[in-house]
């Protein structure tokens, strides 16, 4: 899912400072964070940090759990403990906070107007009691149940990408699958035809510029307001052809979901078709390439995998925690709250860190290590409280197919040589590319 609205943009290059080694005070894990000539580099979006934020975040959660970071104008909360208590208080840590960022920036930026109305009715930045309301009515269509059918599309599309690279002997894992699969399976089960996934691909996109992109680019906003205004005029011309003739789609289900007597209005339904679309992939694409790297990186747990595929449940748990695909998410202070001897001021943005959440040893013993028999059934790699993924179950499903086919219709796979790139971003997490080998089958 992409909520949080800021990418990583660095203009100088990665200092390659001194880096000094310590042990936690919990004696587990030896954290390394890169010095500057200013002292340690504290600074999340610089590049080494967002290629690997893993020692930053030992760190903070060591010497400054609640960090002011200057970068982000946040305060960036890296503890489980303490990660886990801001989803447990939305009413002190609101979801509300795209429209504060558009209070600030939509006078200057009529653009922003267009995306505030559409991002505005979007559950995900939605307060209680609106929250609730718009959850239950999205909660009754999106459920395992009435999309029972999607394993057997997802395998069907896996196996339809697969058969595509498999002679060839190497593929760009993103490019040729861990993209189109989520992206298909999503735009299938709205009820898009699939000859219209390079226009909402495109409108997506453009979108993206503004949700993942730096907030005061004014060339983000126009592209956003067009993105939106693209994928606007789409979903209202699929919902009124569904009013028409309802199908057994998602669009169908939500023009008529009722929750206690309530209904969504059309703009809701517009509004929230866009979201589950845009929720939908780019997310899971980077859960497939994050967990393939690391799979392929721990050979002796991807052979764990192969002789035994009933520990894919939990595995997938387990990528989910080890490097998940939206490390952080924000809230606004909604009154001044005391937080371990300082005070977050109302209106100041509080930045939970769910990936380092993920791997403190006060949670979960031995973080750093990948270890698929672990269950870490606790991590909050996709939130926690009322705001708790409502695709999760969809990602996982479409992990879980992924990986047991990958491992056993490839068994040489092997990574390509040469160096990951991660994306310039912090609150998303993904490869730019993952290139695998493999025998031809
Ligand atoms: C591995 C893939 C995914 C991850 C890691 C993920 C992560 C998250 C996180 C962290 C949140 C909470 C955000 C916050 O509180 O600010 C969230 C909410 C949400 N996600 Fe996902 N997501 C994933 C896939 C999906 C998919 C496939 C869909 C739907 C097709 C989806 C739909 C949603 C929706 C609708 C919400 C809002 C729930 C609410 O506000 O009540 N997500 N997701």
């Amino acid at each position: 899912m992409v909520f949080p609205g800021m990418a990583a943009k660095w203009s100088r290059p990665p200092r390659l400072g001194l880096t000094f080694e310590r042990r936690s005070r919990l004696g587990l894990e030896a954290a390394e964070v890169r010095e500057t000539s200013r002292g340690p580099d504290l600074d999340l979006k610089s590049w080494r940090n967002v290629q690997d934020p893993f020692p930053l975040y030992a760190w903070l959660r060591d010497h400054d759990p609640l960090h002011w970071s200057e970068s982000l104008s946040a305060w960036v909360v890296t503890r489980y403990e303490d990660v886990v208590a801001i989803f447990d208080r939305p009413e002190t840590f609101s979801s509300d906070r795209f429209r504060k960022i558009d209070e600030r920036y939509a006078s200057q930026r009529p653009a922003v107007r267009a995306v505030a109305q559409v991002l505005g009715d979007w559950l995900v930045f939605r307060d209680p009691p609106d929250h609730d309301r718009l959850r239950g009515l999205l909660q009754s269509s999106f459920t395992p149940k009435q999309l029972a059918s999607s394993r057997d599309r997802i395998q069907r599309t896996v196996d339809a990408l697969l058969d595509r690279a498999a002679a060839r002997g190497a593929m760009d894992f993103i490019r040729e699958l861990a993209f189109p699969l989520p992206a298909t399976v999503i735009a299938g089960l709205m009820g898009a035809p699939e000859e219209d996934l390079e226009p909402i691909k495109t409108w997506s996109d453009r979108l993206a510029a503004y949700l993942g992109g730096a907030v005061d680019a004014r060339d983000n906003f126009a592209e956003a307001s067009a993105g939106v205004a693209g994928l606007v005029d789409y979903f209202r011309a699929l919902l009124r052809e569904r009013e028409r003739r309802p199908r057994d789609d998602l669009t169908s289900l939500m023009v008529r979901a009722k929750h206690e007597g309530d209904r969504l209005t059309r703009d809701e339904v517009v509004a929230n078709c866009i979201l589950l679309l845009f929720a939908g992939h780019e997310t899971t694409t980077n859960l497939l390439g994050n967990g393939l790297f690391h799979l392929l990186r721990h050979p002796a747990e991807a052979a764990l995998l192969r002789a035994d595929p009933s520990l894919l449940h939990g595995a997938v748990e387990e990528l989910l925690r080890y490097d998940g695909p939206v490390p952080a998410t924000v809230k606004v202070a909604t009154e001044d709250v005391p937080w371990r001897g300082r005070t977050i001021r109302r209106g100041d943005m509080v930045v939970p860190f769910m990936a380092s959440a993920n791997r403190d040893p006060r949670q979960f013993p031995d973080p750093d290590t990948l270890d698929v028999r672990r269950h870490p059934e606790r991590h909050v790699a996709f939130a926690a409280g009322i705001h708790f993924c409502l695709g999760a179950w969809l990602a996982r499903l479409e992990a879980r197919v992924v990986f047991d086919t990958v491992l056993r219709r490839l068994p040489e796979l092997a990574l390509a040589p040469g160096e990951p790139r991660w994306k310039p971003m912090i609150f998303l997490r993904g490869l730019e590319s993952l290139p695998l080998t493999w025998g031809r089958t």
